[in-house]
């Protein structure tokens, strides 16, 4: 038998990927070996040719209409089957498993907000003494009293937390916008799941969270605000995000962006140590550099402000960087 990595596009729910799995069990001449339960990305073992298994997974469904499951890759591989999972290039394996980990701490401090061990500075704890100098930006600041101030918040506007996480923004938001409903939208199903039982917990029936990696299922022309809080430097693909941003904000919907942004140059080294890399910092761009390629796509600037300057330090030199905000018009 040959054996086979599929990869799959966007499967966005564990209902969906279970159905990925029945698919992949049921198929002749074939043996399932693995699915990675957060992609749905498996492991296949089978007399099939490629574009046999292809076929047979054509206009396949999944557990529910929304869900739309596509292939991405087929490649025929050899080597241990944890090694391939891991190293299916995807960016987005290492945010899961490292938010999972952030998850994991805030709720042994049992806090539904990240303050101390801010899930925003680093993931790695054995590293925070690096960000000594960087306080948590959410214990120093309130994005959403920001906002409210500014008038960017009020009765009956519908609202999408793109990377919620544990949804504490979302849970200050919904009662000012009530009944409409705020969406908290995140990719890892811990984050997603934690947020819905706090959402019951807190009374907050209008906040709503689904696990999903992207805004394709979101109606067009739909949201007035779309909040991207601590989130926009770690996604893969800005350009076609800030597309999607556009199709779903209504003509004159806001996109509310928060983010770190990088004063000096940070070293290639930095930019790959996976340490820094779910803190926001790995990728961070210059403010100019964001707001130019928001311009590229069709935003116009609202607001534009500096919350704070910070040194992080790396291989016993200093970096410096600023925490901003920047408000833009559809
Ligand atoms: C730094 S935390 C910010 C959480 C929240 N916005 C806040 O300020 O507390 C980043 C969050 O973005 C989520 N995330 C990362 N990449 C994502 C993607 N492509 N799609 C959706 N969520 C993503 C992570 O799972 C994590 O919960």
């Amino acid at each position: 038998m040959d054996r086979y990595f599929i990869e799959f596009d966007d499967v966005t729910c564990i209902g969906c990927i279970t159905a990925v799995e029945e698919k992949l069990s049921n198929l002749k001449e074939s043996s399932l070996k693995k699915t990675d339960k957060s992609t749905g990305n498996s492991i296949l073992e089978s007399m099939l040719m490629k574009n046999q298994i292809s076929k047979s997974l054509e206009s396949f469904e999944g557990c529910c209409s929304s869900c739309q499951i596509t292939i991405k890759t087929i490649k025929p591989i050899t080597g241990k089957d944890d090694e391939i999972i891991l190293s299916a290039d995807d960016p987005n394996v290492l945010t899961k498993k490292q938010y999972k980990q952030a998850l994991e701490r805030i709720i042994a401090k049992e806090e539904v907000a990240c303050s101390d061990y801010c899930v925003c500075k680093t993931t790695d704890i054995d590293r925070f003494e690096e960000f000594s100098e960087a306080p948590s930006f959410s214990s120093i600041f309130n994005l959403v009293e920001y906002l409210e101030k500014f008038g960017y918040l009020h009765f009956g506007m519908s609202v999408i937390d793109f990377g919620s996480g544990t949804g504490h923004d979302a849970f200050q938001i919904a009662p000012l916008i009530a009944p409409s409903q705020i969406t908290g939208i995140d990719i890892t199903p811990e984050m997603v799941d934690f947020a819905k039982k706090t959402a019951q917990k807190l009374n907050l029936p209008n906040a709503v969270f689904h696990q999903a990696s992207n805004l394709m299922l979101v109606k067009p022309e739909s949201q007035d605000l779309i909040l991207v809080n601590n989130v926009f430097n770690l996604l893969s693909n800005k350009r076609d995000f800030l597309q999607q941003v556009r199709t779903c904000l209504k003509a004159d919907g806001v996109l509310v962006m928060a983010d770190e942004f990088t004063i000096d140059i940070l070293p290639e080294s930095l930019r790959n140590d996976p340490a820094f890399q779910c803190g926001g910092i790995a990728d961070a761009q210059s403010l100019d550099f964001i707001i130019t390629l928001c311009q590229e796509n069709g935003f116009k600037v609202l607001r534009e402000e500096t919350i704070r300057t910070y040194e992080i330090k790396y291989n016993k030199k200093n970096y410096q960087l600023n925490s901003g905000i920047l408000i833009f018009h559809n």
